[in-house]
């Protein structure tokens, strides 16, 4: 506050009083709650700091409480690092995006917008026949004349898929988690898990279930590792999976909390260096990874030698075949 602005709204004399009373109050006040020497302002300063002192404390209780005091600090100098950074990231996730933007062709840009629930649906008729159009120009990305897919159709043979089509339309509506109602169902995800056991040399206590698909299946694997490690004690677990391993691998340890760690390839041959592997591998690791064969380089890991370490190592192995390979020679 100063002078000129007050004398503009009040009048010079007027002013001057209101600036005298006030500089008498903040004096008295100065003198009433002074304390130990310190102005009011002061002891306010004071205080936010003890709080703010007070809540960065507990908030690192809390983390180390949760990820234990390596790890915790691990966070708070990423957490730091990437603050920092932001800048920098929030250029590339922009480059990623307009990536991303740019794969879509016009067609599909061009295509009917649906982004809110419209007022009157549209007729089974015209519905089928703007999907088989759009289901007819993604094939022919696919199995066209041109084939631009490499590593996203795995099949996509007719007879197969004529199969496949009959197959989910009888069960489109049946939930295995009733088998009282849908015994057949049920009885169907029961002898794929029991034939997928048997054909890995399991046991009668091998168990499993069915997912929706890879990234699904990982997410349970790293769910099993996780347990298995806690059962032994590991409450900062590691998985060390090879350099180019799915990004599913990133989404489940994320999910799971697990920290991931990647061994480096062979140059030649892009599979995974086992000595070095091994190398990474510390009482925090509950697990190993290898893919038969990795997306999207089709290469196949050394799965014995992998199996050999995690055996020698008493540590879990998880084989990823979501490309479809249930079949390795050993
Ligand atoms: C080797 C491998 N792992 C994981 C996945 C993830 O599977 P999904 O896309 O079904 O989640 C894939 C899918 O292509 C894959 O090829």
């Amino acid at each position: 506050m100063n002078d000129s602005w007050l004398s503009t709204c009040f009048g010079f004399e007027t002013a001057q009083i209101l600036f005298s009373v006030l500089a008498r109050v903040t004096s008295s006040a100065d003198t009433l709650l002074s304390y130990g020497g310190k102005k009011p302002w002061q002891i306010c300063r004071q205080t936010l700091l003890y709080i703010f002192l007070f809540y960065a404390l507990r908030q690192m209780r809390k983390l180390i409480r949760k990820y234990g005091f390596k790890r915790a600090f691990q966070k708070i100098f990423l957490a730091t690092v990437k603050n920092v950074a932001r800048g920098q990231l929030d250029g590339e996730c922009l480059k990623t995006r307009k990536a991303a933007e740019d794969a879509w062709a016009k067609i599909v840009l061009d295509a009917p917008q649906f982004n809110e629930l419209p007022d009157k649906g549209i007729g089974r008729e015209e519905l089928l026949t703007m999907c088989k159009g759009w289901a007819a120009y993604e094939k022919k990305r696919w199995n066209g004349e041109k084939q631009f897919a490499s590593g996203s159709v795995y099949h996509g043979e007719d007879g197969l898929i004529d199969v496949q089509k009959e197959i989910f339309s009888l069960f489109a509506v049946s939930n295995p988690l009733h088998p009282e109602i849908f015994g057949y169902t049920a009885k169907m995800e029961r002898e794929i898990v029991r034939m997928s056991a048997d054909y890995f040399f399991g046991t009668e206590d091998t168990c499993g279930i069915v997912t929706s698909g890879g990234t699904a299946s990982i997410i349970m694997a790293m769910r099993t590792f996780k347990q298995w490690g806690f059962a032994k004690g590991i409450t900062e677990p590691e998985v060390v999976a090879p350099f180019g391993v799915h990004a599913a691998f990133d989404k489940a340890c994320e999910l799971m909390e697990i920290k991931l760690i990647f061994a480096p390839l062979d140059e030649d041959t892009f599979t995974v260096k086992v000595g070095e592997m091994e190398k990474l591998i510390n009482s925090n690791t509950i697990g190993i990874v290898g893919s038969t064969p990795n997306y999207a380089h089709g290469t196949m890991d050394p799965i014995v030698e992998l199996s050999n370490l995690a055996i020698r190592k008493n540590i879990l192995l998880h084989v990823d075949c979501c490309l479809g390979s249930l079949y390795y020679q050993l």
